[in-house]
């Protein structure tokens, strides 16, 4: 795992912003919340926190908020997605919040096997750095649509 003096500044920024979206997860359900922060290769940064329901199954996770806010921006290419994640009872625990099955395939429609992936645990004793490739390796994304 590296440490995090050997994240750049930009990754260490897009963390910082995952850590504070996490502070508005609506999660009363789970109590565990999660921020993402992902960015455009424009340099814009889209944020977002989990958003449970009283009908359990129809939770947002934050990385799809995220995926969603940037997608609708006009964002077409990620280049880094940032999640930090804790059971709120232990914030500042080292749980890592790897992104679920379902926001790996979103990240596959928006970032390339290069885009990078930061999760780092509240405390920051935790990181992982990945490039996406090694999150979901084999994706099914659009280039296999498109006969790749
Ligand atoms: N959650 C996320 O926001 N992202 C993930 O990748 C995994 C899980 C949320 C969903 C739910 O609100 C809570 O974390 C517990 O599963």
């Amino acid at each position: 795992m590296p440490q995090p003096s050997e994240l750049s500044d930009d990754e260490k920024a897009l963390i910082a912003a995952a850590r504070a979206a996490a502070d508005n997860a609506y999660a009363p359900y789970s109590n565990f919340h999660v921020g993402a922060a992902v960015r455009a290769e424009d340099g814009r940064i889209f944020t977002a926190a989990n958003v449970e329901n009283a009908s359990y199954g129809l939770s947002l996770c934050a990385e799809a908020n995220a995926i969603a806010a940037a997608a609708v921006a006009g964002v077409r290419t990620l280049t880094h997605v940032a999640v930090v994640g804790y059971p709120a009872a232990a914030p500042d625990g080292p749980t890592l919040a790897t992104p679920c099955g379902r926001c790996r395939q979103m990240i596959a429609e928006f970032a390339g096997g290069d885009a990078i992936v930061l999760v780092q645990s509240r405390d920051g004793t935790q990181t992982l750095r990945a490039p996406f490739r090694e999150i979901l390796p084999h994706a099914f994304g659009p280039d296999r649509l498109a006969g790749g």
